[in-house]
């Protein structure tokens, strides 16, 4: 691992390491293979890898009982030989589930589906990978007395689905560590504020019922144009997760900016202070044990407008002037103030 000349660690993974903890990203095995400058990067800088979405159930299973491993087996050979460890994201996700399957569950009403479909990852990589996002994104406040999101799930299986998804885990992966995925926890707006709230419910929830829930992972996708982040609630709310027994993983980290007309040096320094600010809230939590962003490089950001929301993103679809530059690298490949942000406030967090 990389050390400056003053002798501290220069690379994310070795800032992490520091203080006992890791640091990765997301991203897909084509743009590894493909992009040295990339693949360079990744091994220098990360433990973790997660995959974009080659391991989602629509990724994995287009069509019924057809699978698609290759891209997540060469995620997996990659990261082996370079000593990384992978999270497994994501097991359920409303948004990802094959449209074939969403049918046969609200059809037959039946939890086939899910068992074939967790038999089948889980047999293959519930080894290998460690980190198991069991359920993504199960909140949505407002909607149910509890804040659980409106899904397939919810509505075919009853708030009970979480719990039984965790347990069915367990079982095919007994030892792998299980966890929930969730976003919009950290601002100080009612949404979050009540997104906090249910999040800390469900948890209590889940561990009176015994349900075998190891972590939370907190995405982390950070917003310039949500206002502030509310550093003592996200504090408070880390700590009593923590209390519950859990770890934490920031899973997702980026940063979504809200004016992208701005000079390049004020747009970065912007991105780069509010990952500070949060990032010293959430490291001086001891139970949070790793920083992994969505991404690297600008060249690939989710948020960049022509592909949000639009599936899978492809490199092409991106111009250089609407880019988002919410993440550590540019689309050049040079370091921007986020990552001297994310390496520092490692650097000072209590181990
Ligand atoms: C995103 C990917 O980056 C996109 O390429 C894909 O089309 C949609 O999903 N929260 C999550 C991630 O948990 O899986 C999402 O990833 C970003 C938001």
């Amino acid at each position: 691992m990389g050390f400056r000349k003053s002798g501290l660690p220069s690379s994310l993974a070795a800032a992490a390491a520091d203080t006992g903890r890791y640091c990765g990203t997301s991203a897909q095995i084509e743009q590894i293979d493909g992009q040295p400058d990339l693949r360079a990067a990744i091994v220098r800088e990360c433990t973790w890898l997660t995959p974009e979405y080659a391991l989602k159930w629509d990724a994995i299973e287009p069509k019924p009982g057809s699978h698609l491993f290759t891209p997540v087996d060469d995620l997996l050979r990659f990261s082996d030989a370079h000593g990384m460890k992978v999270r497994g994201h994501t097991l359920l996700w409303h948004r990802t589930v094959p449209s074939w399957a969403e049918r046969i569950l609200r059809e037959s009403k039946d939890w086939g589906p899910i068992h074939r479909h967790f038999s089948t990852v889980l047999a293959r990589y519930g080894q290998a990978i460690d980190q198991w996002d069991v359920i993504n994104e199960p909140l949505e406040p407002g909607h149910h007395g509890d804040g659980l999101r409106r899904s397939v799930f919810l509505d075919v299986f009853g708030p009970d689905y979480i719990r039984r998804a965790l347990e069915e885990a367990r079982i095919l992966a007994p030892t792998a560590r299980l966890m929930v995925n969730e976003y919009g926890l950290e601002y100080d707006l009612p949404d979050e504020r009540s997104r906090r709230h249910c999040l800390l419910k469900l948890v209590e929830r889940l561990k009176a019922a015994g349900a075998p829930l190891d972590g939370l992972g907190i995405q982390g996708h950070l917003d310039l144009g949500k206002g502030k982040i509310d550093a003592t609630a996200f504090g408070d709310f880390l700590a009593e997760i923590a209390a519950l027994g859990l770890f934490i993983v920031i899973t997702e980290l980026d940063v979504r900016e809200a004016d992208r007309q701005a000079p390049v040096a004020a747009r970065d320094r912007r991105v780069a202070d509010e990952v500070r600010r949060y990032l010293d809230v959430a490291l001086a939590q001891p139970a949070v044990r790793g920083v992994i962003t969505w991404g690297m490089t600008d060249r690939h950001s989710w948020l960049s407008p022509s592909t949000a929301d639009e599936g899978h993103a492809t490199d092409t679809a991106r111009t250089t002037r609407d880019r988002n530059r919410g993440l550590p690298f540019d689309a050049a490949m040079h370091r921007k103030p986020m990552h001297s942000a994310i390496r520092e406030s490692l650097l000072a967090a209590p181990r």
